[in-house]
């Protein structure tokens, strides 16, 4: 556990006057491989940010939209990597010095309630909490099985999810409380994972 605090004590980010602007694939891409050089990581980054896409797409949003889900999911660890003292923190003003939509911005800041002390409000900043957790969960429980994902079904995972050893550092009560948050039942994040982590593009 950090001995520092991460809670960012402050509750607007971003400027409603670049609503609608993101960063181009290529420039988010650009953050990632300068600032996080841990590959697990950001396997984990891209497993959410396609996570995040597929259930824009699912929801029937915008292209736009699409992409602003997607680009949550990849930079929302960007900084953990080589600032843990600071994250959240550091992409939160990178993303606003770069004129960042407001929306993307607060997702990224409540992803994690307990640590920042930012709420998620909209059904991206619920998603986001809701992926988090479970997708680094069912990829280490994809590692440990001799099929990976193939077969791979709802109650495999739930049980894992029982057994507190497994993937300890993972929090089962953020997992309760962002499906809660989300209203969308553990089963049915599960199987949405599942359905989809797989796909990921990992290059
Ligand atoms: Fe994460």
């Amino acid at each position: 556990m950090q001995q520092y605090s991460l809670n960012l004590n402050r509750n607007d980010f971003g400027d409603i006057q670049y609503a609608g602007s993101i960063l181009s694939p290529e420039a988010a891409k650009g953050i990632l491989d300068d600032w996080v050089k841990n590959d697990r990581l950001k396997v984990h980054m891209k497993q959410v940010a396609h996570l995040m896409g597929a259930y824009a797409k699912q929801l029937g949003l915008s292209d736009l939209e699409v992409a602003m889900w997607y680009q949550a999911g990849l930079l929302h660890d960007a900084d953990w990597d080589q600032w843990p003292d600071q994250h959240c923190r550091k992409i939160i003003e990178e993303l606003e010095s770069r004129n960042v939509d407001p929306t993307l911005i607060r997702a990224i800041a409540s992803h994690g309630p307990r640590y920042f002390g930012v709420e998620p409000v909209s059904l991206m900043d619920k998603m986001l909490y809701a992926f988090d957790e479970l997708s680094g969960f069912v990829h280490a429980y994809a590692l440990m099985r001799p099929e990976g994902y193939v077969g791979m079904e709802v109650k495999g995972v739930k049980k894992r999810l029982k057994d507190k050893t497994f993937a300890a550092q993972v929090s089962r009560e953020d997992i309760q409380d962002a499906s809660e948050r989300a209203a969308i039942a553990v089963e049915d994040l599960i199987y949405f994972v599942i359905s989809h982590q797989a796909n990921a593009d990992l290059s």
